[in-house]
């Protein structure tokens, strides 16, 4: 019983170390460097939903006619370094960067299994779009296989009024949380064969090792568990035998004057 406490000390240790672990990676302070254009609660808690993409360059490459270009994006930080740009475009043969969009103009609206964030006031448009600013809008989307896939660039819209750049990105940080699947119950049985592997590994380690026992004295409290074992045997044969236990002997009986006893039989084989 004194392996059994403190294997049951031990689980509990591993419990709330694992607790400790999980609780300390939340870091929610980076997506304060985002402006929000209409600053409100709950429009920063679906920006804090983003947190676990903080401080990662996420890029593209993506060919236009004979053009290419590479788009980093990073939430609430310089995309490749580039001082206030949320996303840029880099174009990949002269090197020229534009600021696609800029994290003090930033604006969040969520549904239960994605965000869509838009980046404004980035550069402007030379004749297209009324000269307006670019901006940028990136779609993220739950996605539980990956902790952030790569971003995809999908439309670079110019020919409406309202011009964008538009993107996608799956990550498992915007996924639903979901209550765990397992019942109270199970999580009991869960509990209870853990504790019953440690009681047995533990028992033999200690039983082999501290003890020293060898053979079935390994396993531990072994009097104990086969005295169980013998009365519920004898529970069993008294409540499902059909017949009396009496009724092979009396026929045994009959039978046991001419039948030799084995174990005398073989005695003069053995070598004396
Ligand atoms: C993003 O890219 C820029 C330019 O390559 C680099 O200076 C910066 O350290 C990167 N940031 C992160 C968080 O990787
Ligand atoms: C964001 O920064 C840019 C460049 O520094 C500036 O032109 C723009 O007005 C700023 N936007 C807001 C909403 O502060």
């Amino acid at each position: 019983m004194e392996v059994l406490s403190r294997a049951s000390a031990l689980l509990l240790l591993l419990t709330l170390s694992a607790g400790n672990a999980a609780s300390a990676g939340n870091a929610e302070d980076g997506t304060d460097r985002c402006k929000l254009t209409g600053e409100s609660p709950s429009e920063r808690a679906v920006l804090n939903r983003l947190a676990p993409l903080l401080h990662r360059n996420f890029s593209v490459q993506k060919k236009d006619q004979e053009d290419s270009y590479t788009y980093v994006f990073q939430l609430c930080g310089d995309a490749d370094g580039v001082a206030g740009a949320g996303l840029v475009q880099n174009n990949d043969k002269t090197k020229k960067t534009t600021v696609v969009g800029r994290y003090n103009s930033t604006k969040a609206i969520g549904g239960s299994d994605w965000v869509m964030l838009f980046y404004e006031d980035g550069d402007n448009y030379g004749s297209l779009c009324g000269k307006a600013r670019r901006k940028a809008i990136v779609m993220i989307s739950c996605d539980r296989s990956t902790d952030a896939n790569p971003l995809e660039a999908i439309v670079e819209e110019r020919e409406r009024k309202e011009c964008f750049y538009l993107f996608e990105l799956d990550t498992s940080a915007v996924c639903p949380t979901v209550e765990s699947k397992l019942s109270a119950g199970s999580i009991l049985l869960i509990l209870g064969v853990c504790l019953v592997a440690v009681y047995l590994i533990g028992g033999v380690l200690y039983q082999r090792f501290v003890v020293g026992a060898k053979g079935r004295d390994q396993i531990p409290n072994y009097a104990f568990w086969a005295e169980l074992g013998n009365l519920s045997a004898d529970g069993c044969d008294f409540v499902c035998r059909s017949r009396s236990r009496e009724e092979p002997n009396a026929y045994r009986g009959v039978s046991s004057e001419p039948e030799e006893e084995p174990e005398e039989r073989d005695d003069h084989l053995l070598p004396m």
